[in-house]
């Protein structure tokens, strides 16, 4: 495990103020009432109490807001995330504090250490569902094996892509020494090319998940001697002459719009015309 990053992961809910209970005994009205007034609300008792809360809280919102128009539709979602970012799961020894909770091994992996902390009912939902995605792991048509995507990295959900790869390095007739992937990811394309016999792939990603992802999921099997990662921005430190250089980039530009964050969706201004320079400056 590369330790010398630090993973993302979900930040732990920190108040000052008290916590309001919700159970099947407390009135929903009032619980919406305290979430609207800024009031932290903890799930109590079982898991689907907090899944009944949301449902009302959505109810709720939906008779009150207007949701018809895309700005309507973005202020509904707006307070939705509001409000639903007040509910609470109390995490005692990497467990959901609540019966009936799923388990979620996430919560050892990501948070060694903290042994009781407060996480939000929808971070709790997102690593579920990450968590299911990492131990079932996900069939691509191009790899013989599936491949396990770490909390918080992209990983494919369309394949054309990946086949269009494979049908290219099928042909691909040069040399096959080395290649460089700008943004590993899940690893999909870098464990192409090692399918297709490239000795060495040097890959990159500015997400910290993605370097930790696949460098535990590689171990030390022959797979670690063939790909090697650097946790940095485009080339990072992969300055040698390689036969080929991939990089399925993120695809939509960050605007004022979309303040998204997501690196594996949206782009910088500068990304392309910097990933460009430097190809150029270090091979032409
Ligand atoms: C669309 S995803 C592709 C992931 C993987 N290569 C695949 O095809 O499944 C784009 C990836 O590029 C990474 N990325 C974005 N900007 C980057 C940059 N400047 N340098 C390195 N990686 C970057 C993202 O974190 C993300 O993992």
């Amino acid at each position: 495990m590369n330790t010398d990053i630090n993973v993302n992961k979900p930040a732990p809910f920190v108040t000052g103020k008290r916590l309001e209970i919700f159970n099947l005994s407390t009135e929903i009205k009032k619980t919406i009432q305290a979430l609207e007034a800024g009031k932290p609300v903890l799930i109590a008792d079982f898991y689907s109490n907090g899944v009944l809360l949301l449902k009302e809280l959505h109810q709720y919102l939906k008779s009150k807001m207007p949701h018809k128009t895309f700005q309507e539709q973005r202020e509904y979602r707006a307070a939705y995330h509001k409000l639903s970012n007040l509910i609470l799961l109390e995490i005692i020894n990497y467990k959901i504090d609540v019966k009936k909770a799923p388990g979620i091994g996430w919560l050892e992996k990501l948070y060694t250490g903290n042994t009781n902390f407060l996480l939000t009912f929808p971070q709790v939902q997102g690593l579920n569902s990450s968590w299911q995605w990492y131990q079932n792991g996900i069939s691509v048509p191009t790899l013989r094996n599936k491949i396990h995507p770490y909390y918080g990295v992209y990983f494919p959900t369309r394949f054309d892509h990946l086949t269009v790869f494979d049908n290219w390095l099928k042909r691909y007739e040069g040399p096959k020494k080395s290649a460089i992937e700008v943004g590993v990811g899940s690893g999909a394309l870098s464990f192409q090319l090692v399918g297709h016999g490239f000795q060495k792939v040097f890959g990159t990603d500015i997400n910290p998940n993605a370097i930790i992802g696949l460098t535990e999921f590689m171990g030390d099997t022959k797979l670690s001697r063939k790909i090697e990662l650097d946790h940095a921005s485009l080339f990072g430190k992969w300055d040698k002459e390689t036969e080929l250089i991939v990089f399925n980039p993120p695809w939509l530009p960050i605007s004022s719009d979309n303040d998204r964050t997501d690196a594996a969706i949206y782009y910088p201004e500068e990304l392309f015309p910097d990933f460009l320079l430097l190809q150029k400056n270090d091979w032409l």
